[in-house]
């Protein structure tokens, strides 16, 4: 019989808020679905579409990024700065052929972990009925035996290069 799908989706959580309600869903011991490999960043703001790309490239089948509440934003303005951008990349996804439900953006505090567990699992579900990426097709990283392995590789990788990356703003191109 043939496995089911499980669906490998990068989560991209903002340290004061989600990753808070992620946390707390753990100790408050809330049952959802283990699909999200998460990358803890200071807030959405910092977020570049590049990382949404490299994810996809690398054989992501989801990316969830998520943060403090609109208003609540510990750097003021960086979750309409990641929203704004999050709306752009999802226009580029299309254009590249990627359904873009498999890039959310959703706001979750610290207090709501009941919240986390609910949106993953919709997350989750949302992908199972999409199918792996068609991205993923290509490389055929969901191919064969130990291919699951290869997209583990591959997230946590991922999740180290982006922990260790160091946030320095582009520098400003002068025209000449
Ligand atoms: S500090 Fe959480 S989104 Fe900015």
């Amino acid at each position: 019989m043939a496995e089911e799908f499980e669906p490998k989706i990068l989560g991209i959580l903002c340290n004061w808020c989600t990753y808070a309600g992620a946390d707390l869903a753990g100790t408050s011991r809330i049952q959802y679905p283990p699909n999200v490999r998460v990358i803890r960043v200071m807030c959405t703001g910092r977020i570049d579409p590049s990382y949404v790309m490299e994810a996809f490239s690398l054989g992501a089948d989801a990316v969830l990024i998520s943060g403090c509440h609109i208003g609540d934003c510990h750097y003021i303005a960086g979750n309409f700065k990641a929203r704004r951008r999050i709306a752009l990349t999802r226009k580029l996804l299309q254009e590249y052929g990627i359904d873009p439900r498999r890039l959310k953006m959703t706001f979750v505090s610290a207090s709501e972990g009941a919240l986390w567990g609910e949106v993953v699992k919709d997350m989750v579900n949302t992908i199972k009925k999409l199918g792996p990426s068609p991205v993923q097709k290509k490389s055929d990283l969901h191919a064969g035996p130990g291919a699951a392995h290869a997209a583990d590789d591959d997230l946590a990788e991922i999740a180290k290069f982006s922990a260790g990356k160091k946030l320095e703003a582009a520098p400003i191109q002068k025209k000449a």
